[in-house]
């Protein structure tokens, strides 16, 4: 099988990452791959069926009936399935924000997940991001990438992104919110979220986007052939 390249980004939630991170896989022609949209459909499903993301014995008993696939459409949007339904757009409440981060802490999702998640990056060139893809997912990818930003600033920025897609969303709320799922996904035993040792960070809080991806860019292009 020829080489593939994976590029391995990482960081808290609202850094940057998913919207850099589609920018630079449609410019290198990559696939680009949100490990966060796996777990949100695993937090809508248990939710579904008024599973608490806090309860264990439950996330085991259900998780066998969940089949996640994911699928990419013409314009390289990728496409979340439960159990053959689409729901890309579902998963993306600040209430599934939460699930998801308590839902992931569980062994069993992660190892579910674990695969699906690996066998992208075997097929393809990828983009991948997520909380442990440097760490844990692809310890050898390429180029890792922490992106990070204050808490104030991934705030306004998912509080901006929210109110822009039709959702009510207060910026002191949405701090709060985040600063709970920084908490959840750093302190959680299992794969928690953290730099790999070589891993590069960039903080994004004073930059924008296109400044993002020139420096994503430099930083890539040092070690893979653009
Ligand atoms: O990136 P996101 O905000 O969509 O992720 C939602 C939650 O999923 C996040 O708070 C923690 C979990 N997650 C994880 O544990 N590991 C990943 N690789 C990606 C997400």
């Amino acid at each position: 099988m020829a080489k593939t390249y994976a590029i391995a980004i990482d960081g808290p939630a609202g850094a940057g990452k998913s919207t850099i991170a589609k920018r630079l896989a449609a410019e290198l022609g990559y696939y680009y791959v949100d490990t966060g949209a796996i777990y949100r459909t695993v937090a809508y499903f248990l939710d579904l069926l008024g599973v608490s993301p806090k309860d264990v014995d439950g996330v085991e008993r259900y998780i066998d009936e969940l089949t996640i696939e994911i699928e990419y459409d013409a314009e390289g949007k990728q496409h979340m399935l439960m159990n053959g339904m689409d729901v890309t757009g579902e998963i993306r409440t600040q209430d599934i924000s939460q699930k998801a981060s308590l839902v992931s802490a569980h062994a069993v999702v992660r190892e579910v997940l674990l695969d699906m998640q690996r066998d992208v990056a075997k097929a393809h060139n990828v983009i991948m991001d997520g909380r442990d893809i440097g760490t844990v997912v692809l310890p050898k990818a390429d180029v890792k990438i922490f992106l990070t930003a204050s808490a104030e600033v991934r705030a306004k920025r998912r509080t901006d992104e929210l109110i822009a897609k039709g959702q009510k969303a207060e910026f002191d709320v949405v701090l709060k919110e985040i600063q709970q799922r920084d908490y959840q996904d750093t302190h959680r035993e299992i794969a928690p979220l953290k730099m790999a040792r070589d891993s590069i960070k960039l903080d994004t809080s004073e930059l924008d986007i296109e400044g993002v991806v020139a420096a994503m860019k430099k930083i890539i292009g040092e070690k893979i052939p653009l």
